[in-house]
C-alpha cells in the first residue's frame, strides 16, 4: 500500500480520533490530540497518509530528555498488516533519537499479540508486569523497554 508518514496536524484530529476510538477500549478524548499537536512541546505525533489523502494510522511519542515514551498508537483496521505500524513506530523512534532519546518505554496489554510481535521485532523487551492494570477487563500490562544498545542498533540497521 502506498503511504507516507508526516507530523500530525490539527486538521487530522477527527480522523485520528476515529481510528483510536475504533481500535481501543480506553481511547483518548479528542481534546487530548489538540493538546498533543498544539501545546505539548514534548509531543512527537505522526500520521500515515494514503495516496488518496486518507489518514491510515497515527502514533504519539513523548520525548522527555533522553527517553522516548510511546503514548498512543493505532492503524485503521482495513490498513493493518501492510507495514504502516512499523513505519510509524520507526518514524517516532528516529525523531526522538535525533532529539536526544537513547532509551524507549511503552506499555501494552499482555494479550495484544500483533503489537507485542511488532515491539519485540524492533528490540523492545518486557521489563515488568503490572497485574490486572487495565480497568476495563483487568488485563495485565507489560512494561517494555528498548534499551540504549538495542535502540542504537535499530537506528543503524533501519532506513525509512
Ligand atoms: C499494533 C498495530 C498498530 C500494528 O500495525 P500494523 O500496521 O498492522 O503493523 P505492520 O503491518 O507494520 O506489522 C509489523 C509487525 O507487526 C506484527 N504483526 C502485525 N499484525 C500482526 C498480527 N495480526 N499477528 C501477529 N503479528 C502481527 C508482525 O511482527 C509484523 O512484522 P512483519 O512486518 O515482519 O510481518 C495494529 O495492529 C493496531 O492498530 N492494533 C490496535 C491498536 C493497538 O493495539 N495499538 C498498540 C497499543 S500498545
Amino acid at each position: 500500500m502506498d503511504f507516507t508518514v508526516r507530523p500530525m496536524k490539527t486538521s487530522d484530529i477527527p480522523d485520528v480520533f476515529a481510528i483510536d476510538k475504533a481500535s481501543a477500549t480506553l481511547y483518548w478524548p479528542e481534546r487530548s490530540y489538540h493538546f498533543e499537536v498544539e501545546k505539548n512541546d514534548a509531543s512527537r505525533p505522526f500520521v500515515a497518509v494514503g495516496s488518496d489523502g486518507e489518514i491510515l494510522g497515527f502514533i504519539v511519542f513523548w520525548l522527555i530528555i533522553d527517553e522516548a515514551h510511546l503514548a498512543n498508537f493505532a492503524v485503521s483496521e482495513p490498513a493493518r498488516c501492510r507495514g504502516i505500524g512499523r513505519a510509524l513506530l520507526m518514524q517516532g523512534l528516529k525523531t526522538c533519537y535525533s532529539g536526544g532519546a537513547r532509551i524507549s518505554f511503552l506499555e501494552v496489554r499482555a494479550g495484544n499479540a500483533p503489537a507485542l510481535h511488532l515491539y519485540e521485532s524492533c528490540g523492545y523487551h518486557t521489563e515488568s508486569i503490572r497485574k490486572q492494570y487495565y480497568q476495563d477487563n483487568h488485563e495485565d500490562a507489560l512494561l517494555m523497554n528498548l534499551d540504549p544498545e538495542d535502540y542504537e542498533k535499530l537506528m543503524k540497521e533501519e532506513t525509512i
